[in-house]
């Protein structure tokens, strides 16, 4: 059997990949995470206790314990998601997503060279495109790359250097950009689950600006296919975007979330944009449909509902991570292994 090295794994999309994997058991998983505020271990716990999953505490800037995990194992991916990935933290601090992001996507890529590890796959994003005017054609894997936040900084330049890796290293990478992601267990800092625990609590629900913001929103799963199929059939120093066909102003985002909680709009309320807010991102996924038959499942409709569902149906999951005690309890977890 082989196995993989999933970076950020008790975050939003890894834990959702680890546990599309775990289900599926074609592969060894192994977890790396720093368990930084994003990262929740209640997210894998279950499929930590159940074997189906190793988790190792640790970060992508550690080399040390890097190396040593890929001498104790022959991995055959690091499918690398561990990353700062709120662009209004990188705001109001961008030091944090520089060492991440480039200096531990840096770190992480000399040590799978060092050990020959056969693929490299970065999970990277639609940001490093810059911004879309309302009329303007989607994003292609030829668009040219224009950061325009901290965060989508940090994620262009970790992407150059996997370019980099390829190019002048010979290692086997291929890169992910996909659009905005939702579904089940994102830390409700993120628009879709906050403004639905806001909603289920009744309290105010914050439109950035005038809310007429748009993005392409991709189910979490339909993502997580995606990055397998890049792993299992891409070639290597190729670029594949992963969109969901699911373009939507936020404020329809939200009164849509209110609808379905069966609250007044009264709730929502307008505050002070993000500086340098960009307006509209999409994808278009023709290459991934062409090179790798991918297309994703879930239309948004449908999938935001059944999201909504979930975090209505999950309040101890809600209530840990809004309260922080989620936090301690992972620490709990370590302190008991001493
Ligand atoms: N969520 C989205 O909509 C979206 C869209 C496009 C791209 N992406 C990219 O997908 C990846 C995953 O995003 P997400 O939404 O799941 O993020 P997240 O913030 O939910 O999770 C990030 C995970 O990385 C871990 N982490 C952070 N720093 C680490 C370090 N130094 N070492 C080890 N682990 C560390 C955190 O503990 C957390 O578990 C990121 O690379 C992000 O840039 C996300």
């Amino acid at each position: 059997m082989k196995s993989i090295l999933i970076t950020g794994g008790a975050g939003f999309i890894g834990s959702n990949l680890v546990r599309m994997l775990a289900e599926g058991s074609a592969y060894n998983v192994i977890v790396l995470d720093a368990l930084t505020y994003a990262g929740n271990l209640e997210n894998i716990q279950d499929l930590v206790d159940g074997s189906r999953v190793r988790f190792e505490h640790g970060s992508i800037n550690d080399r040390g314990l890097i190396d040593r995990l890929l001498a104790e194992t022959s991995f055959d991916a690091i499918l690398h998601l561990a990353a700062e990935s709120h662009v209004d933290r990188s705001i109001a601090s961008a030091a944090p997503f520089i060492e991440t992001n480039v200096v531990g996507t840096l770190t992480l890529l000399e040590a799978a060279k060092h050990a020959a590890v056969r693929r490299f796959v970065h999970v990277s994003t639609d940001e490093v495109y810059g911004m879309l005017g309302p009329t303007d054609p989607a994003f292609t894997e030829e668009t040219p790359l224009a950061p325009n936040s901290p965060y989508s900084a940090s994620k262009a330049a970790s992407d150059l250097l996997v370019r980099a890796f390829v190019h002048t290293h010979g290692m086997d990478a291929v890169i992910t950009r996909c659009s905005n992601n939702y579904g089940p267990y994102q830390f409700p800092e993120k628009l879709i689950p906050l403004m639905t625990l806001n909603a289920i609590e009744n309290r105010s629900l914050p439109i950035y600006g005038d809310g007429l913001q748009v993005r392409d929103w991709l189910h979490v799963e339909d993502h997580c296919r995606g990055i397998m199929l890049a792993y299992e059939r891409g070639m290597t120093g190729q670029v594949y975007n992963f969109g969901g066909f699911g373009e939507e102003k936020n404020i329809v985002v939200a009164t849509s979330i209110l609808q379905h909680v069966g609250k007044d709009e009264s709730l929502l309320t307008y505050v002070a944009d993000r500086p340098g807010h960009d307006r509209r991102y999409a994808i278009n996924p023709r290459k991934v449909q062409q090179e790798l038959g991918w297309t994703p499942e879930w239309n948004f409709k449908d999938g935001l509902r059944t999201t909504i569902d979930w975090y209505r149906a999950n309040s101890a999951w809600c209530q840990n991570v809004r309260s922080g005690e989620y936090r301690s309890y992972y620490q709990r977890q370590y302190e008991q292994r001493g």
